[in-house]
Order: structure tokens, then sequence, then C-alpha cells
């Protein structure tokens, strides 16, 4: 038990990360984030106030944003999913906190449109990273009633991603949005 106690002493809790996002001073790494959710241990009572779901599509909850780093809570019903997308030049990393995620990993076909070459689903605690290039799909294929909880860092913050398709070679591009009810942003 004295090992175990000393082990939760070195993990991160949400407020850790926070001030690690706050005292960047470059773009982080995607082997330091990868570090940093590693380590962490979040209960769902510390996030609580971002653990906010939407109606029609999975909820995107600001924690920190700094010029360096970005820090949100995404939180998904059953059957919500991000379009197939990368990160517009940012890297990303995903910890799980409640439920399961699927991931879908593509590559660009010679035609010019995307086609999956992996798929993990990942339960609660483990980690994932996506470096500049990578391409994904993130979705909630449980069934009703399980809800997924991720905490998601991006390095430097999203600006305009580009999304693809498994159809054809047309590029989309998305803008970044935050909601989170009750803050109004
Ligand atoms: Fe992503």
């Amino acid at each position: 038990m004295r090992a175990a106690a000393a082990l939760f002493e070195r993990e991160r809790s949400l407020e850790d990360l926070i001030v690690l996002v706050n005292s960047l001073t470059s773009v982080p790494t995607l082997e330091e984030v990868n570090d940093w959710f590693a380590t962490a241990f979040l209960r769902q009572r510390d996030y609580e106030q971002y653990r906010l779901f939407s109606t029609h599509n999975y909820a995107r909850n600001l924690v920190v944003r700094s010029e360096f780093a970005e820090m949100l809570f995404l939180c998904w019903r059953p059957g919500q999913r991000t379009p197939i997308h990368d990160h517009g030049g940012s890297i990303g990393v995903v910890l799980v906190c409640e439920g399961m995620m699927t991931e879908t990993m593509y590559e660009h076909a010679p035609e010019g449109h995307v086609r999956p070459y992996s798929t993990y689903r990942r339960s609660p605690g483990s980690t994932t990273g996506a470096d500049v290039p990578d391409i994904h799909q993130l979705i909630n294929l449980e069934p009703e009633g399980r809800d997924l909880v991720t905490l998601h860092c991006y390095a430097p913050p999203l600006s305009v991603l580009n999304t693809y398709s498994q159809s054809s070679a047309r590029v989309g591009h998305w803008r970044e949005h935050y909601f989170c009810e009750g803050a109004g942003i």
C-alpha cells in the first residue's frame, strides 16, 4: 500500500495539467504531452464542470488554452463521431477517461481519397497520440447508455483542420469551436 501511495503522489491531477499548459514557453512535443497524460490521474468529480454533453454532436469543453497548447474534454453520446481529419499542423494526444473510444487510422490512397488501415478500441486510462501528418476518426461506437469522455491536448492549439472522404478526393476544412454550456463559450 505504501508503494501504491507513493505512485499516486507522482501522478498528475487535472490542476497539475492546467499548470503545465499555462507555464509553457514553447510548443510541447508529442512525447512530452504523451508523458503528461500517461501519468494523469483523473476522477470524475475532478472534471465534473467539463463533463457536458450535447444531443446533436460530441461536445467540446475547453479547460485551458495558451499560445502553445490547449486542453479540453470531449463528451460523446453513443454514435457521435468526428469527421475523418488531420490536425492542421498540430499534434494531438487523447486520454480516455470514461467509456470506450474507437479510433480508425487512415492513409492517402493513390486516387486521392483516404482509406482505413487500422482500428483500435481504447479503454479508460489509455492514451493515444496523433503526430502532425496523421489522419484519423474518433467514434463512440458503444450501445445506448454508454457515454464516452476523453481529455485532449493539442499543440499548438487547433486552427483549421483538413477533413477527408473515403469516396472522393475532396478535402474539406473545419474550424474548431467550443461550446461549454453554462460558461457560454
Ligand atoms: Fe483528432
